[in-house]
């Protein structure tokens, strides 16, 4: 299996290729179950049926390492399905972060205004040696790229902590690629894995642009700061 690609497919047949015990870190943002569309009708695949969800988390634990670590965003009001998957895969539930934002995604109830992920151990992994606090302040994407796109600042303090320098980073619901952007930024391996192909072109793109032309999607995350911060001004 090669490092540093981006392959396109299901990612649970894709996986089956992978050997066990071969990824030191997953970071992965998968479909929240919720039938999301954003304001331009973009919507995501697999983001109403929730039958991938045990299949895919059970080969993410078998392709992670022994003792190695999993962080994973979730549907907050799908946490009972995202648990019941986690746990029947073998993993661990160790810790939760929360990601506080400036704006807020929507008002009903409340002002909607956090992200968060869940920490998933496989076996017993070693504390890092200055743990990284649960509280990681989020950075607005813009969403250009994918109708929900991870902000790249607010992944890499998680692979720092969790990935050890030169390891390989595995996301297997890539999206616009934002994990394995923030992966190879700070010198570990990447290998993605997207279902659509219109997100995985954009993907490969955006790693290609990334290589030739250092700053281009730099430029994505600095506009996209400008418009939170005039969205919380509003
Ligand atoms: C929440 S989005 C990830 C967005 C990503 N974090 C970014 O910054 O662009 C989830 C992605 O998983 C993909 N997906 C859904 N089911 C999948 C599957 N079975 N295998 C691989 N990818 C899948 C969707 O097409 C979607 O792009």
């Amino acid at each position: 299996m090669t490092a540093n690609s981006i392959l396109l497919g299901d990612c649970i047949e894709v996986l089956k290729t992978v050997p066990a015990n071969h990824v030191d870190f997953v970071l992965t943002d998968p479909p929240y179950l919720v039938g999301y569309k954003d304001r331009e009708g973009r919507s995501i695949k697999n983001d109403i049926e929730s039958d991938w969800l045990k299949p895919a988390f059970r080969q993410v634990f078998r392709v992670l390492k022994a003792d190695s670590l999993c962080v994973s965003f979730y549907g907050w009001n799908k946490t009972d399905l995202f648990f019941d998957a986690w746990k029947s895969a073998g993993f661990r539930i160790v810790g939760h972060i929360t990601f506080p934002k400036r704006y807020s995604s929507t008002t009903r109830l409340m002002r909607y205004s956090h992200e968060g992920a869940y920490l998933l151990a496989k076996g017993n992994p070693k504390p890092p040696v200055h743990p990284i606090a649960d509280v990681i302040e989020w950075s607005y994407s813009g969403n250009r790229l994918h109708p929900t796109q991870k902000g790249t600042a607010s992944l890499t303090p998680l692979i720092e902590s969790f990935c050890p320098r030169g390891g390989l980073v595995l996301d297997p619901f890539a999206g616009s690629g934002s994990t394995l952007i923030a992966a190879r930024s700070i010198g570990r391996r990447y290998l993605g894995i997207e279902l659509d192909p219109q997100f995985h072109e954009v993907a490969t793109k955006r790693m290609q642009g990334y290589t030739k032309r250092l700053g281009e999607y730099v430029d994505f995350e600095r506009e996209a700061a400008n418009a939170s911060s005039m969205e919380a001004a509003a």
